[in-house]
């Protein structure tokens, strides 16, 4: 007989759930108006991110998806060779887990601990991976670590791998991303960290990638205007704004930013602001790296024993460290 398990999950801190409404208002009444980047994943903006990995322009995810099928093996092997097996694996922002399960075969863990800032979607995805997995043992946390990387007491004992892909960590700027990744070698205890980064290359590339044919990440990026809405009470109109990706090369990120088509105001309950034309609202930060300055990053956060893997142009960074 076989005892069926079932994911654990943990609620969000009160950070996660404290009212966004505050930080919204806040963004929108800067001088530089911004909204954070985690507010595009409703569940349409879900979607279209999905959408966003299929295009031909968006090279980051089918390139780390090819470094880690091309070396998936060596990368496990250096794991096990200073980890051992029945590690537990820390997946940082784990969506669908998919990613994750992918190197499950590899690297027999004993427990999986999946953060993602929407438990909603967690709890969906978990129960199906319990099933695939079931001598695993799945537990998740509803947090959103932006600010502070910090899990539940008991969720993490002994040596862990965090584990960060898709480049999310290009939404932090070099000080921001130091910040995290001390607070996620903290968080490994000892153990390990994998993560993947998405490096410097030409610039028309880079600004394709944010400005598709398709028009994908126009949809993406006005969708958060929706979002804001309804989170907000705000009357933002779509069609008021237009998608602008660019290449900042001082700060070495793509940049996107919402601009207003015309003279305009936008109301909520108990504020409101004026754009004039062509002014802009700031939503996302895509940092580009040179593989050798991330690895100094890395160390400066206390990581050690770096290895890099990256696809045959370089585009792509997969970083194995260890706390
Ligand atoms: C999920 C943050 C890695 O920066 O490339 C994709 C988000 N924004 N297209 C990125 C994104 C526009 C993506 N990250």
């Amino acid at each position: 007989m076989t005892t069926d398990r079932s994911p654990l999950f943990f609620p969000a801190g009160a950070a996660a759930q404290a009212d966004p409404r505050g930080e919204l208002a806040q963004g929108l009444l800067q001088p530089a108006a911004a909204v954070a980047p985690k507010y595009f994943y409703d569940r349409l903006g879900s979607a279209l991110f999905a959408a966003i990995t299929e295009l031909p322009e968006y090279y980051p995810t089918r390139t780390e998806a090819a470094i880690f099928e091309r070396h998936g093996g060596d990368i496990a092997q250096a794991l096990h060779h200073r980890l051992g097996s029945g590690m537990t694996m820390v997946d940082l922002g784990a969506g669908d887990s998919a990613k994750a399960a992918r190197l499950f075969p590899a690297l027999q863990l004993a427990r999986y601990v999946a953060v993602d800032i929407s438990e909603a979607f967690l709890r969906q995805s978990l129960q199906a991976l319990q099933q695939r997995f079931p001598a695993l043992e799945v537990v998740g946390v509803g947090l959103d670590f932006s600010e502070r990387l910090a899990l539940p007491e008991g969720r993490v004992s002994g040596p862990a791998l965090v584990f960060y892909p898709g480049s999310s960590i290009g939404n932090f700027a070099p000080a921001d991303a130091l910040r995290l990744l001390r607070e996620a070698r903290e968080l490994a205890a000892g153990g390990g960290l994998l993560i993947g980064v998405d490096l410097f290359k030409p610039v028309p590339v880079l600004e394709a990638a944010y400005a598709d044919a398709l028009g994908v990440t126009a949809a993406f990026n006005l969708n958060l205007l929706r979002h804001v809405n309804r989170l907000l009470g705000s009357d933002f109109e779509v069609a008021d704004w237009r998608h602008v990706a660019l290449f900042n090369a001082r700060a070495s990120r793509v940049e996107m930013h919402l601009q207003a088509r015309h003279d305009l105001t936008v109301s909520w309950p108990g504020g409101q602001r004026r754009f004039v034309a062509g002014e802009r609202i700031h939503t996302e930060n895509s940092y580009k790296w040179a593989a050798h300055e991330f690895e100094a990053l890395l160390h400066d956060a206390g990581w050690r024993d770096l290895r890099c893997w990256t696809d045959p142009r370089d585009w792509f960074g997969v970083f194995l460290a260890f706390a």
